[in-house]
């Protein structure tokens, strides 16, 4: 009799702290609930007044999203001091004590000193929302006095920081590839850093430049076997290849992860786009517009079970039409072709008409040097290899003449070599693509105009000769709205030798900007810094 009542009074706990906690109905169903807020900043010159005023805007965001039910958000890099930090010396006061996951520390109830009211009011809000809360901060750590690499007592760093429902800090993830960003200092030894959650989901974290780097975004991926990362960037988006959206889906692609990316909003300076990406399964939701500044997308994330990811069985997955106009994968031999598609509803929802017409001068726009890539203008019918450096490239393209045809042209490029990311690094770059020109100079090749031109066929193959698996191979597609391309296919085929990896449409198609694949060659990367 009495052991019932108890297991009565459990059962009741149990429903009150199932009530409690919104997340876990959802741990037996197939999806999380994501938020990625794209943000841009206040800035006051005042740190305390910035801060607050960002902080604030941060906790209504963190309402919103728990109002529609989601289990985790994520907000931008820098969104919480802006880019406009003073110099290194006046940094104190923008920063924040970051205390270490080890002491489970709670900003919201604890009292530890040095630790920002910044900190302490968004672990409150994640508490009070019972909400996952991703945000990336300036963080001073206060150097041991015997620390010989540390000279003026304190170290910045450029630092994720994760909460759980209860406020307490369950990540701490500080950048390693610093991009141009001269206040922040190196981390003494990379960090691969993950959380887990009450839904099941184990997260891994990086920082922006970040995803163009094997460490630690590929240790997460490939080491780890992180099937869910969580990503603040304040990009700078650069034309043809390396356009925001163009490059986190392309890198959420390559891995097949889910990809929770919350963007920095400054379109004159660059930067904008942010997401919620499925890998292979496609997009679930993404801007890259100029209005509005500020936006917050929420979207169901389909949980990756741990067989889907294990081998990184790269083409033998076989999943049906799991969502309408999402996921469509087919399987034969050792070729495996994907069609991860934004369905109209989606894409249109963020496109914007005004930048139909001409997308430059609404983002401004870095642009790559093309001066020493091997190029051939595409004309009706093409068939041909084109090589840099014993890097060979094939191009497959039919184009019907039209009758009225715009002012573009296409040029399909090729280039293995290096080229600087900011000045700090120079990076291998493998490519090869079909992009827009103005004419058929290369150096015209900087062109995102609405097309007239058909392709009615397009394949471009990559081969490698040598072991592709330590590079980055991310496919590269970009339309007008600076949104990924739609009906394409991918295909790995392998010989014991070489490999080639091709994306090949699947459906005539207008407006191209680009078309291709992006590889990252990490065995020629150089650091130049002191
Ligand atoms: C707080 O930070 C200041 C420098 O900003 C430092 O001098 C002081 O030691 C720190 N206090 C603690 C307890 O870490
Ligand atoms: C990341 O992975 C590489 C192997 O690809 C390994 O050498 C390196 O130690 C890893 N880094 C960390 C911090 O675990
Ligand atoms: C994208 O996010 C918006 C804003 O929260 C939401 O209204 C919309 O339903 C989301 N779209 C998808 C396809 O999940
Ligand atoms: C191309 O792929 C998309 C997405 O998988 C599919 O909806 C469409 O029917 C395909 N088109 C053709 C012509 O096969
Ligand atoms: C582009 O690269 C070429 C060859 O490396 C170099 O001479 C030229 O100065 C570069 N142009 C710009 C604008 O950086
Ligand atoms: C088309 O281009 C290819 C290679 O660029 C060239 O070999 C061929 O002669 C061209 N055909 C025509 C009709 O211009
Ligand atoms: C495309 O063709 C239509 C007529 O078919 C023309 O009105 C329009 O100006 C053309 N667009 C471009 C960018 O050339
Ligand atoms: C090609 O287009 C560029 C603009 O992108 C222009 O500066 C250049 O003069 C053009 N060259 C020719 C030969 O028309
Ligand atoms: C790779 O592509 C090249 C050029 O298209 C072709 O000659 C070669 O046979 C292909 N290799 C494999 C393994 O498919």
């Amino acid at each position: 009799m009495e052991m019932r009542e108890k297991l009565g009074a459990l059962g009741f706990l149990l429903i009150l702290v199932d009530l409690s906690y919104q997340g876990t109905e959802q741990d037996r169903s197939n999806y999380y609930t994501a938020a990625v807020v794209e943000f841009s900043p206040i800035y006051k010159g005042n740190a305390a007044v910035t801060l607050k005023e960002n902080t604030d805007a941060y906790v209504k965001y963190i309402e919103k999203a728990k109002q529609q039910n989601a289990d985790i958000i994520v907000f931008p890099e820098d969104g919480l001091t802006s880019l406009n930090m003073p110099e290194r010396s006046r940094m104190d006061a923008w920063t924040t004590v970051v205390p270490p996951v080890l002491d489970e520390y709670t900003p919201c109830t604890g009292n530890a000193v040095n630790v920002s009211e910044t900190l302490k009011t968004l672990s409150c809000a994640a508490l009070q929302n019972r909400i996952y809360v991703v945000i990336n901060i300036a963080e001073k750590e206060i150097c041991e006095p015997n620390d010989d690499q540390c000279s003026d007592g304190i170290r910045y760093h450029n630092t994720n920081v994760a909460f759980d429902r209860t406020g307490k800090i369950i990540a701490r993830y500080r950048k390693v590839n610093l991009y141009m960003e001269w206040r922040f200092d190196r981390t003494k030894s990379p960090e691969i850093v993950t959380f887990d959650t009450d839904f099941g989901v184990r997260f891994g974290t990086f920082t922006c430049f970040d995803i163009l780097f094997p460490v630690p975004a590929l240790n997460l991926t490939r080491i780890e076997g992180i099937s869910d990362i969580v990503f603040p960037t304040a990009w700078f988006s650069e034309i043809p290849f390396l356009t925001a959206v163009q490059t986190q889906f392309g890198w959420s692609f390559a891995e097949d992860v889910n990809l929770l990316v919350a963007g920095y909003h400054q379109p004159d300076i660059g930067n904008a786009g942010s997401g919620i990406y499925l890998g292979r399964n496609g997009i679930a939701n993404v801007t890259m517009t100029r209005n509005p500044e500020n936006r917050l997308l929420i979207s169901r994330v389909p949980k990756r079970t741990r067989s889907e990811k294990n081998g990184k069985a790269e083409c033998s997955t076989i999943v049906d039409k799991k969502e309408e106009g999402k996921v469509e994968m087919s399987f034969s031999g050792e070729q495996c072709a994907v069609s991860p598609t934004v369905t109209d509803g989606i894409a249109n929802a963020f496109y914007d008409s005004e930048r139909k017409g001409d997308g430059t001068d609404w983002i401004r726009l870095l642009h790559d040097n093309l001066t020493t890539f091997e190029s051939l203008p595409v004309n009706f019918s093409m068939d041909k290899s084109i090589c840099q450096q014993n890097f060979c490239c094939h191009f497959h393209a039919r184009t019907p003449l039209v009758s009225n045809p715009s002012s573009i042209v296409y040029h399909a490029v090729v280039y293995n070599g290096v080229r600087l990311y900011g000045t700090e690094v120079e990076a291998g770059v493998r490519l090869c693509a079909v992009i827009q020109c103005a004419n058929d100079s290369i150096l015209s090749c900087n062109s995102i105009s609405q097309s007239n031109i058909t392709f009615t066929a397009l394949s471009v193959t990559a081969t490698f000769d040598d072991d592709y698996s330590n590079m980055l191979a991310m496919p590269s597609m970009l339309e007008p709205s600076l949104l990924p391309t739609g009906h394409w296919t991918y295909a790995k085929r392998a010989d014991g030798k070489q490999t080639n990896l091709t994306v090949a449409l699947n459906e005539s198609t207008n407006d191209l900007v680009t078309f291709g694949i992006y590889t990252r060659d990490f065995a020629r990367d150089k650091w130049n810094r002191n």
